[in-house]
């Protein structure tokens, strides 16, 4: 339909076909008039007794909301939003709802978030909900697009793994032919695997899983991680810059091409603002400034919370006239152990979160290479080396200096669009009660 409506000057007059959903019906009695949704657009269809065939007004009698239904018939100009419409000659009703709508998908947004999410399948259709997806894939597809422009290899690996990666109790056990597994809460291990093994720049776009039993608006149970890894860094700073790049070439994208300008309208938002430079500001700086400004108390050497985040955003917008900051710096007590600590400071790391318009999209850094402070690094944090050497394996036999970082989607997807809740950047979210559809 988006092609049609586009050709639409030279397909006046013509003959169409077209398949889709009906999105609801105007009936006044020898005059019908049906609109036609697929999922690049809407168009009305003309059903008119004594003008339309025969076969075709019997046909349209079936034609209900949500029925699907193909039609063919000729293309005219009409006072319509589109400024066409087809007056149609033939068609057929493929299928039709068995039971009445429990969500109809033209007002699906009018519905609590719970019912939208139950009935999936219907809410999606609203044009509105579409567009949300269309923005994801379209991200997932400049992550890739970036990356391989600067020569990192795509990566896929295991998602059954044999041990957590990012600490904490947070992982879901599988059982794995009668021995303990795990699914993979990030691709760390694998990616600086990769590194190692040769690959030097590696990306890898996945899900990962994450046994988090709280619910706010920003956790999901799985969500898909974009993640990066490169080796011969001289320090964290080259895997801010690769992050700061992809986000700029992101935001430059949004001005420029069609697919997010028209979803970016939709949700009635501006395309993410970032300036040349990006600010940084180590932790312990942001610490003062909250303070100072906001009057908001971040215990020293504890992480930001989700208020401490988005007052920075504020902080940022107003002063730097950026909807992202690299957070730096981060306590070596919050991090994984695989964190680099810093040289002259080994409570502090070389470490960082990306906040965009006051929520954390990134989080990335610099990675122990060096097999005896990786393994002094597990002990430290309370870890028995022998549980991690399969990877500790990996570092014995000449492990460059490497960092990384690790994105997520469904985060991007929210705060470009402003959404209120990450569920609603999820086809199918999982969260503590939700497996089902
Ligand atoms: O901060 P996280 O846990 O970092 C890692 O996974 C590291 N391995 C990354 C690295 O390369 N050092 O997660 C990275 C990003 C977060 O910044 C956030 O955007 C997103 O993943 N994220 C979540 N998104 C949705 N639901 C959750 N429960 C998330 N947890 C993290």
């Amino acid at each position: 339909m988006g092609d049609l409506i586009k050709d639409k000057d030279s397909l006046l007059g013509k003959e169409v076909s077209l398949c889709g959903w009906v999105d609801r019906v105007r009936d006044h009695g020898k005059l019908r008039f049906i609109m036609l949704r697929d999922r690049t657009g809407q168009i009305q269809l003309v059903v008119k007794q004594g003008e339309t065939p025969e076969e075709a007004v019997k046909a349209s009698n079936e034609a209900r909301d949500e029925a699907v239904i193909c039609v063919k018939g000729t293309l005219r100009k009409a006072p319509t939003k589109e400024g066409v419409e087809v007056a149609v000659r033939e068609m057929s009703v493929l299928n039709r709802p068995v039971e009445p709508l429990p969500l109809l998908p033209r007002d699906s947004l009018s519905a609590i978030l719970d019912t939208r999410l139950k009935f999936r399948w219907l809410d999606v259709r609203n044009p509105k909900v579409t567009k949300v997806f269309l923005l994801q894939a379209w991200v997932a597809q400049k992550f890739r697009e970036y990356f391989s422009s600067k020569g990192f290899v795509e990566i896929f690996t295991p998602k059954i793994v044999g041990a957590g990666t990012e600490g904490g109790a947070e992982v879901f056990p599988v059982i794995y032919f009668g021995k303990p597994a795990f699914l993979a809460q990030s691709p760390q291990f694998y990616k600086q695997f990769s590194v190692i093994a040769g690959l030097e720049r590696v990306f890898e776009v996945g899900p990962v899983f994450r046994a988090e039993p709280h619910h706010t608006t920003r956790h999901l149970t799985e969500y898909h991680s974009m993640d990066i890894e490169v080796g011969f860094i001289q320090s964290y700073y080259d895997v801010i810059s690769f992050v700061e790049g992809f986000v700029k070439h992101l935001a430059e994208a949004m001005r420029k091409e069609e697919l997010p300008q028209r979803v970016l309208q939709e949700y009635n938002v501006e395309p993410l603002e970032i300036p040349g430079e990006v600010p940084k500001i180590p932790l312990r700086k942001a610490y003062e400034i909250l303070d100072s400004e906001f009057k908001k108390h971040i215990p020293y050497g504890e992480d930001l919370d989700s208020e401490g985040e988005k007052l920075l955003g504020q902080y940022v917008k107003e002063r730097f006239k950026s909807d992202l900051v690299f957070v730096t710096e981060y306590p070596w007590k919050v991090r994984p152990f695989y964190t680099m600590r810093k040289e002259d400071e080994p409570d502090w790391t070389y470490s960082f979160d990306g906040l965009l318009r006051g929520l954390e999209i990134v989080t990335g850094g610099q990675r122990e290479h060096r097999y005896e402070r990786l393994v002094e690094n597990v002990k430290d944090k309370g870890m028995n080396p022998k549980n991690f050497e399969f990877y500790l394996n990996f570092f014995k036999h000449g492990a460059p200096p490497h960092g990384g970082a690790g994105l997520g989607l469904e985060r991007i997807t929210m705060q470009s669009l402003k959404l209120e809740n990450i569920r609603e950047a999820r086809l199918l979210p999982r969260d503590p009660e939700t497996l089902l559809p």
